[in-house]
């Protein structure tokens, strides 16, 4: 799909985020011009990692913008054939409900789908489950924090079960979104629905020498059975990377980017 992107006009906003950064470099590894929300372009910690990727010099441009100011976003929309937006706030604290979370998405989605409906536009809704894989951000997100805190010396883990999917294979479900044109409705991304017991014992598995949470906070894990359909995503030509790579290239990133020592 190199050039798919060539003489066109895209928006990414809370471009410096996690999942917005590989979105961002797979945009300009596509030929897009990509016009990039941060809320604070004069930090380096937000912007240095996309103004070096391949292509920005020529074809990044950022804008500030801060979704509690009204009409911020307007010029870095402005022009744009798409619009990717992914800026809120992330949140996956596992001790608390996070029922809050999970209502802001749930509602935030539901106010874009109206909205879409008054003004006749076109989108489509990408829902990954816990993301995970490498960084491309220098500061540590939310989802990669999960990971890291099992690897940094904890001793139990949470009785929790979450669906898991590999960073890279969400940012191109979102651009396949956009140039598929039989794209429609809500993807589901989850490769594999796994409790924290199975996530222990994948890192057990590639990094025997390293000291793991031996049990569960709880003395009955509940584990499991669903699945999440793979279908759907399958239409956009996306093939999931399995959950096992994505934990060692999630380590592995944490490793170099000096979150972790071993
Ligand atoms: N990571 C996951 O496991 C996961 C799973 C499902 C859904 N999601 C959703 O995917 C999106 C991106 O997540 P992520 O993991 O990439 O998170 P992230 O690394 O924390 O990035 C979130 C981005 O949103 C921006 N942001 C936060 N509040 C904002 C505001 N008031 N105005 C403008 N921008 C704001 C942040 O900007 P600053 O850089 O200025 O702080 C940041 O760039 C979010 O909508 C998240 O809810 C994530």
């Amino acid at each position: 799909m190199a050039n798919s992107g060539e003489g066109k006009v895209v928006c990414v906003t809370g471009a410096s985020g996690y999942i917005a950064s590989w979105l961002v470099h797979f945009l300009l590894s596509r030929g897009y011009t990509v016009k990039a929300s941060v809320r604070d372009p004069s930090d380096p910690k937000k912007t240095q990692h996309l103004v070096s990727l391949e292509g920005a010099k020529e074809r990044l441009h950022l804008y500030e913008a801060d979704l509690l100011v009204e009409g911020s976003f307007d010029s870095a929309i402005d022009g744009c054939q798409g619009v990717f937006h992914t800026a809120s706030p992330c949140y996956t604290d596992v001790k608390d409900p996070q029922m809050w979370y999970v209502l802001s998405k749930t509602l935030a989605e539901d106010a874009a789908w109206k909205l879409a409906k008054e003004k006749g536009l076109d989108i489509v809704t990408i829902n990954p489950a816990m993301v995970i894989g490498p960084l491309l951000q220098p500061t540590l997100n939310t989802s990669a924090a999960v990971v890291l805190n099992l690897i940094n010396g904890a001793k139990t883990f949470p009785n929790v079960s979450f669906g898991w999917v590999y960073v890279k294979d969400v940012a191109n479900a979102h651009i396949q979104a956009f140039e598929v044109p039989s794209a429609n409705g809500r993807y589901c991304m989850v490769e594999r629905v796994a409790h924290y017991s199975d996530i222990v014992s994948i890192l057990h598995d590639l990094y025997p020498n390293v000291p793991l949470p031996e049990s569960c906070v709880d003395e009955n894990p509940y584990i499991p059975t669903y699945q999440v359909s793979k279908e759907k995503i399958k239409s956009l030509g996306i093939d999931y990377i399995p959950l096992k790579v994505s934990i060692k290239e999630t380590v592995e990133s944490l490793k170099k980017k000096g979150f972790v020592n071993f």
